[in-house]
């Protein structure tokens, strides 16, 4: 009889290329708290509870653009497979948890995982579960700002790479910063066994938008309104939660969703060296999430150098996921 042992991967490797500098976070979020039209970038959002909050989201009955991604990656899981059957290296952009791209591992076997977050303490907890589960799988966990760079290590499979970024996280970019990403991870897809996987939430009527910026738990009001401490932490601002309400709006001009912060009343944002007076009704601006029709998206991945476009839907047309090879 013939006994193979299966050669297990090496201990997973970190590299953290991201270091938040505190001065520049500072200069940020003073600089977007002093203008005008006040806003805050919603990377902000992601504190601890910020995450959680956003977990919690993602269970909420109007929140349907989890679910329906994941039901169509089940639905189309076939057809997803055999597109992307040349994938040896899965990256996962904004990688969190990693429960995702755990769920392709059955039928994609990748030889690699690449788990992509701003932060690997974050990445730890799920990389060293995968590394149980998958004795094989060789994990390179990056801690890396992908928004500004796509810096894949030496020790990353240059052969069929897989980018996988789902959850329409690319909807929080306005679509020229999209194309920029888009063109990005193009650039570091090597040879044409290498493509594209991502979701994309899909314009709709604000009847079923609103109410999933705006559900009746609260639960989307508590993760924008959990950036007011965590800035009070980061810039030692004095923002009183009573102070703001949560408010979600459909954009239809710029086919975005917004969510804003409005003062309930005349409130002055004291931090050392400065403040900021906003009027009644004024509001802070803390994230946009852009909408796309089909044709639209598609039409970005091929500016970005991407080739022969396949999308699926979910019946109702409500959210995309495409994949694109380089
Ligand atoms: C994680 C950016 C995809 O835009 O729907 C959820 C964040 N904001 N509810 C989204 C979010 C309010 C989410 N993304």
């Amino acid at each position: 009889m013939h006994v193979t042992l299966d050669m297990p991967a090496a201990a997973p490797r970190y590299y953290q290329t991201f270091h938040p500098d505190t001065h520049s976070v500072r200069d940020e979020l003073e600089g977007g708290l002093c203008r005008r039209d006040a806003s805050i970038a919603p990377k902000f959002l992601y504190d601890a509870l910020g995450s959680c909050l956003f977990g919690a989201i993602t269970q909420v009955p109007e929140y349907y653009p989890t679910r329906t991604e994941q039901q169509i990656m089940a639905r189309y899981a076939d057809e997803i497979a055999q597109r992307t059957s040349q994938a040896r290296v899965l990256v996962d952009l904004g990688a969190g948890d990693c429960v995702k791209a755990e769920r392709l591992f059955g039928r994609l076997r990748p030889r690699q995982y690449v788990p992509v977050d701003i932060s690997t303490e974050y990445l730890r907890g799920a990389v060293a579960r995968l590394h149980t589960a998958y004795p094989d799988l060789d994990i390179v966990a990056l801690g890396q700002d992908f928004s500004q760079t796509l810096a894949l290590p030496d020790d990353v499979g240059t052969e069929g790479r897989l980018f996988f970024y789902p959850g329409s996280s690319i909807g929080n970019w306005a679509p020229e910063q999209a194309l920029a990403m888009l063109a990005r991870i193009r650039a570091a897809c090597m040879d044409d066994g290498s493509g594209l996987l991502i979701g994309v939430d899909r314009v709709k009527s604000p009847d079923v938008l609103v109410p999933a910026y705006d559900d009746a738990l609260q639960v989307t009001a508590a993760f924008n309104r959990n950036l007011l401490l965590h800035v009070n932490r980061l810039l030692r601002t004095d923002f009183a939660l009573d102070d703001w309400r949560h408010l979600a709006c459909f954009n239809a001009e710029a086919s975005r969703m917004e969510m804003h912060l409005v003062a309930t009343r005349a409130v002055t944002v004291n931090w050392p060296g400065r403040c900021r007076i906003f009027a009644s009704g004024e509001s802070i601006h803390t994230e946009c999430s852009y909408k796309y029709q089909p044709q639209d998206f598609a039409a970005l991945l091929d500016a970005a150098g991407f080739s022969d476009v396949a999308h699926w839907t979910d019946p109702e047309g409500w959210f995309s996921v495409f994949h694109a090879r380089a």
